[in-house]
């Protein structure tokens, strides 16, 4: 079977993250999301985790070079050997030429990309509605839930916590980071990969049903 490559396109919360988690364990390859790598890093007090985490609080991005680092390591990996979806990275033209250049190495080809389409009102919405379970680290949305003190993965009480990320000045931030320098990332990408674009705004199964039916 065709290795699989596979890089999650969007603004901060339009579904990256759970869609990747759907399409990881259907296929059988590897979630890579920069983004839980950097928060493992800082809830462990690494030295990746000291230099990250003040950035992250404030929505900006962490340097190219350490990012850069960090997916080449990833993609040498044995793991990624059958395929991968990477999720939050690259975020600006310089990682995607990174990217293009470690690709060039492992002697593999551009990845399809998988465009979620959101706009910015639905994006403040969802992510000032998210939660993360503190004991298992299923992510949900408080508006969806029937008992917003439960969690429905795991059966924990109360376990709720919010991202520091998600407070609604930092989201704006984090918005306006996507819009200036990671949404031209897609442009690096027309007429190179195949580009499959999808309404984010559809419920999580029709998203995910979209993207099966776009891959096949
Ligand atoms: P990262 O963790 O990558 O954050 P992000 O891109 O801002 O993405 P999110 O995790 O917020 O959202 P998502 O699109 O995955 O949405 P999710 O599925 O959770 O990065 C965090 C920080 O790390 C960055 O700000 C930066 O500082 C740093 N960083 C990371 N990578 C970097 C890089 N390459 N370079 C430099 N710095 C980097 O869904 C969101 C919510 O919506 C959830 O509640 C979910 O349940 C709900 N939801 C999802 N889909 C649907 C749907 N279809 N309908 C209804 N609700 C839905």
């Amino acid at each position: 079977m065709k290795k699989l490559q596979i890089l999650m396109f969007g603004a901060p919360g339009a579904g990256k993250g759970t869609q990747a988690k759907i399409l990881s364990s259907e296929r059988h390859i590897p979630h890579i999301s920069t983004g839980d790598i950097l928060r493992e890093a800082v809830s462990k007090k690494t030295e990746l985790g000291l230099k990250a985490k003040a950035i992250m609080e404030a929505g900006e991005l962490v340097p190219d070079e350490i990012m850069g680092g960090i997916i080449r390591d990833v993609l040498f990996s044995d793991k990624c050997k059958p395929g991968y979806i990477l999720d939050g990275f690259p975020r600006t033209i310089n990682q995607a030429n990174i990217l293009d250049g470690i690709l060039k190495e492992i002697d593999e080809g551009y990845p399809i990309v998988i465009e979620l389409d959101a706009d910015d009102e639905l994006i403040i919405n969802r992510l000032s509605s998210r939660r993360v379970c503190s004991e298992c680290g299923y992510i949900v949305n408080l508006n969806s839930l029937e008992d917003p003190t439960t969690c429905p993965n795991c059966g924990a009480k109360n376990s709720f916590i919010k991202r520091k990320d998600d407070e609604e000045d930092v989201i704006k931030n984090r918005l306006n980071v996507y819009h200036q320098t990671t949404k031209p990332v897609l442009d690096f990408y027309r007429n190179k990969a195949k580009i499959i674009s999808i309404d984010a705004a559809l419920p999580v199964e029709e998203v995910a049903k979209k993207i099966t039916v776009e891959l096949n």
